[in-house]
């Protein structure tokens, strides 16, 4: 990656988070973005929830809520990009700042609260890009007023359904009040039991799209089985863990300790990692998991392939170290699934 991004980055850092973030996004819509090769190469191929990716790395949600800049990420290297997470309607979201980079720690609190432009916009954009080659998927949630939450998902597939590669069901983000309570038993029965009959509806012999559900990574070691059981119950495709954690471990200090929001980056990478190994004992292969969550580093990437994941998502790992890092990421992962004997990452998938 050039020096030029580089130095781009660095001047974004200075800018209010964001101030930085909209910038970045206005970049890129205008083609300022980088133009890797794209990273495809045998040992990093991989396959979730039946897609093909060219490499494993992919952009988490939340990055591009609103699929403004989903290609020019994809140019970044990335195999597969997600979008959202949208809403039915737009929202505004909670009152600024809502954004925090905790740079000495390599991370980030954010309260955003699903800002975003809606599903319509959202969808004129997808239609705009269809029939483009990568992979593109939508993270769907709900609105903050909503009387029927499950409505919303089911609303995001039907309007999506056939725009997308593939859907995630958002029920942990922290920053709408009651949203995880979607993450309980007899909640998550209705949920998953309402989409399942919404994608029988919507697929047909030749096409059909896979649902992923996205976790918190504050669930207890104890609702590990039952969600398995109810994924596979429901015929949901895979797993993504995790997203931010409510947690503010001690080690980012007594001033971030009141900030309200999710926190993500390197303090997420143990606690996320170790959730979602046992999500791979449980799963035994059933089920396939994306591992999200403190991925900044080729090695960090590879402990995840290792503790189940057969691919890997990173957002808060951009902020500090800009796009250079997916190359670097993928070079890295070569190199260590070589070493250890791996003729590709699906060989290395749960061998921690
Ligand atoms: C600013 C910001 C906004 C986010 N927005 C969303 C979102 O809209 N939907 C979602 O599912 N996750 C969202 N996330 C969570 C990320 O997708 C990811 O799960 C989490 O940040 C952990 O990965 P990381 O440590 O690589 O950042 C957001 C994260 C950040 C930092």
């Amino acid at each position: 990656m050039s020096v030029f991004y580089r130095a781009g980055t660095g001047l974004l850092r200075r800018l209010p988070a964001e101030r930085a973030h909209m910038t970045t996004v206005r970049l890129l819509r205008a083609g300022l973005g980088p133009k890797s090769p794209s990273i495809d190469r045998p040992e990093l191929h991989t396959t979730v929830g039946g897609l093909q990716m060219p490499n494993p790395v992919g952009l988490a949600a939340g990055f591009d809520k609103n699929a403004d800049v989903p290609d020019a990420m994809l140019r970044a290297g990335f195999g597969f990009v997600e979008c959202g997470t949208v809403t039915p309607r737009p929202q505004i979201g909670n009152a600024k700042p809502r954004l925090f980079r905790l740079s000495e720690h390599d991370a980030v609190i954010n309260r955003m609260g699903f800002n975003n432009a809606g599903l319509a916009a959202f969808e004129r954009r997808l239609q705009k890009r269809a029939g483009r080659p990568g992979l593109v998927g939508a993270n769907l949630g709900a609105n903050k007023d909503s009387t029927d939450r499950v409505a919303d998902y089911v609303t995001g597939l039907e309007r999506l359904w056939g725009l997308s590669d593939y859907f995630t069901i958002n029920i942990s983000s922290p920053n709408t009040p009651g949203l995880r309570k979607l993450q309980g038993a007899d909640e998550m029965d209705e949920l998953l039991g309402r989409l399942q009959e919404a994608r029988e509806t919507l697929r047909t012999d030749d096409e059909d799209f896979p649902l992923f559900l996205k976790v918190a990574p504050d669930l207890t070691e104890s609702a590990v089985p039952r969600v398995v059981e109810q994924v596979r119950g429901f015929g949901f495709d895979g797993l993504i863990v995790a997203n931010t954690t409510i947690d503010r471990p001690e080690s980012i200090g007594a001033r971030w300790a009141d900030e309200a929001g999710g926190l993500s980056g390197q303090p997420l990478f143990e606690k996320s990692t170790r959730l979602l190994a046992q999500f791979h004992a449980e799963a035994r292969g059933e089920i396939d998991l994306i591992g999200v969550g403190g991925v900044g580093s080729a090695e960090q990437a590879y402990a995840k392939i290792r503790a189940g994941a057969r691919a890997v998502q990173l957002y808060s790992a951009l902020v500090f170290h800009g796009p250079a890092l997916v190359g670097e990421i993928c070079d890295g992962l070569v190199e260590r699934l070589r070493a250890d004997g791996f003729a590709n990452v699906g060989e290395a998938v749960g061998t921690a």
